[in-house]
């Protein structure tokens, strides 16, 4: 056996994720070494309560509730823990006392990534994070490194894996959003307050991570446009599969051009997606992030977004990563910001849109909402009106499904709160954008 360089491993956190890093960084210890040139000792890890049921199988010496104690004078320090603090201090502390450090945690990056990555930056560390954004997929990698000389115009991408497989499973077995939810969260994909992952915050927050890279520009979160799918019901689901789409929670980042220059915009929602696209075959927990870049084209990047084990491999690719640096020496890569675009707001942007009213079914109705759409700027492409019922007074009441060409989300806006207040439409069933042209 190669007597390798030790270096020292904390691990913070051991639930759906640390679990099994620890878990692996011990069965595979030989082969780490090998790769990485140095054997990677895990000195510890760090819990709330050392009693509770573990996912994997670990030694109960290395279980500690004193995370300040492990920090110190490790090499690496691995944070799984979740949430901004106390994980944001930690991770500070790691580094100022040198160490390089990994993490999968999008919610600490996407709002304090640029403090860290400065503190890294004034100690000659690195922050590695491959985990944070579409579980096991490489994607940071690729973006930060493999397309560094290229320009991404725009990456659109199904990053959440809770949302994808509750979305999936009312599509294909028309299940109810809260059974299944309650599903992802036994398997381990929701977050901690699986309201993030049903608001869109958890993709919001990986958009912001896939922008900030992709674009050179720091993203604040809360220039992330962001709904979730809590408004998706079966019936909104039924009327996508009978006009041949999908609905798939969607985080698109992309590169505007414009008289003023280039800007960008980042916003995540659910939207309709042909059934003939390659994002409608992703299934269950699985994400996929297609990325088209100026020179190379059309990429995409597929496979498990979240899950304890898958997610621990891209965790512990980054924890190999550091130990040949650590071994290597020399100053981190840092992040760049430098083109630091602006960033426009949702309304600045144009989609093809599906709008689905319920309407009056009498002479002139059509007319009416054919007129209102047209003064708002927003061309129809398909209508299809189908007699649903009766209304309340007794006349009858059709729903027309509207497909538009691409329109400015302003403008789309306003039209719609015309529609409603227009005396004809009795009721709004569901507005979705249409992406994947
Ligand atoms: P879990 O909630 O399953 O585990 C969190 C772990 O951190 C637990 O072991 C908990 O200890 C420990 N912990 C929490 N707070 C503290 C604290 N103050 N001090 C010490 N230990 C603490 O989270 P996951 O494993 O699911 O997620 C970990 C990170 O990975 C998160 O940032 C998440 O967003 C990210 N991620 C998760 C994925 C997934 O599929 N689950 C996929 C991609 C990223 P105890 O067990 O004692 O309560
Ligand atoms: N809760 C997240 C998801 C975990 O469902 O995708 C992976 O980041």
């Amino acid at each position: 056996m190669t007597d390798y360089r030790r270096l020292r491993v904390a691990l913070l956190g051991a639930g759906s994720v640390g679990s099994q890093v620890a878990s692996l960084l011990r069965q595979h210890a030989d082969e780490l070494a090998d790769r990485a040139g140095a054997r990677l000792e895990l000195v510890g890890i760090a819990v709330r309560d050392v009693d509770a049921p573990r996912d994997a199988e670990l030694p109960r010496e290395l279980l500690t509730t004193d995370a300040d104690a492990l920090i110190v004078g490790s090499d690496i320090v691995i944070e799984l823990m979740g949430g901004i603090e106390p994980a944001r201090t930690y991770l500070l502390q790691a580094i100022n006392s040198g160490a390089d450090v990994v993490t999968a945690n999008k919610a600490l990056l996407a709002t304090h990534g640029p403090e860290l990555f400065d503190a890294a930056d004034q100690v000659g560390a690195e922050v590695y994070y491959e985990a944070a954004a579409a579980g096991a997929i490489p994607i940071i990698r690729p973006l930060r490194d493999s397309l560094a000389g290229d320009r991404v115009q725009r990456i659109m991408g199904i990053v959440n894996g809770t949302t994808n497989y509750i979305l999936d499973r009312m599509d294909t077995e028309g299940a109810e959003f809260a059974d299944v939810l309650a599903d992802a969260q036994r398997l381990g994909y929701a977050e901690a307050d699986p309201t993030a992952d049903v608001e869109g915050y958890d993709a919001a927050q990986k958009a912001a991570i896939l922008a900030s890279l992709a674009f050179h520009t720091t993203v604040p979160l809360d220039t992330v446009h962001r709904e979730g799918i809590t408004g998706i019901d079966k019936s909104t689901m039924d009327a996508a599969r009978h006009a041949g789409y999908v609905i798939k929670l969607l985080a698109v980042c992309e590169r505007l051009s414009g008289d003023d220059g280039e800007s960008i915009s980042v916003r995540v929602y659910p939207a309709l997606i042909d059934r003939a696209h390659p994002l409608a075959s992703v299934h269950g927990a699985n994400n996929a992030v297609f990325v088209q870049a100026e020179a190379a084209g059309n990429l995409m990047f597929y496979g498990a977004g979240a899950g304890g084990v898958q997610t621990a491999s891209a965790v512990l690719g980054d924890v190999v990563s550091a130990a040949r640096r650590h071994i290597a020496g020399g100053v981190g890569v840092g992040e760049s910001t430098l083109a630091n675009l602006p960033i426009v707001p949702v309304g600045r942007v144009t989609t093809r849109y599906q709008i689905t009213l319920e309407v009056d079914d009498r002479p002139g109705v059509l007319a009416t909402v054919a007129g209102i759409l047209s003064e708002g700027r927003v061309s129809i492409a398909t209508l299809e009106q189908t007699v649903v019922g009766d209304g309340a007074d007794g006349s009858g009441v059709a729903r027309l499904v509207i497909g538009t060409h691409k329109a400015l989300e302003q403008d789309l806006s306003e039209t719609v709160d015309r529609l409603a207040a227009s005396g004809v439409v009795e009721r709004v069933v569901s507005v979705l954008r249409v992406e994947g042209d």
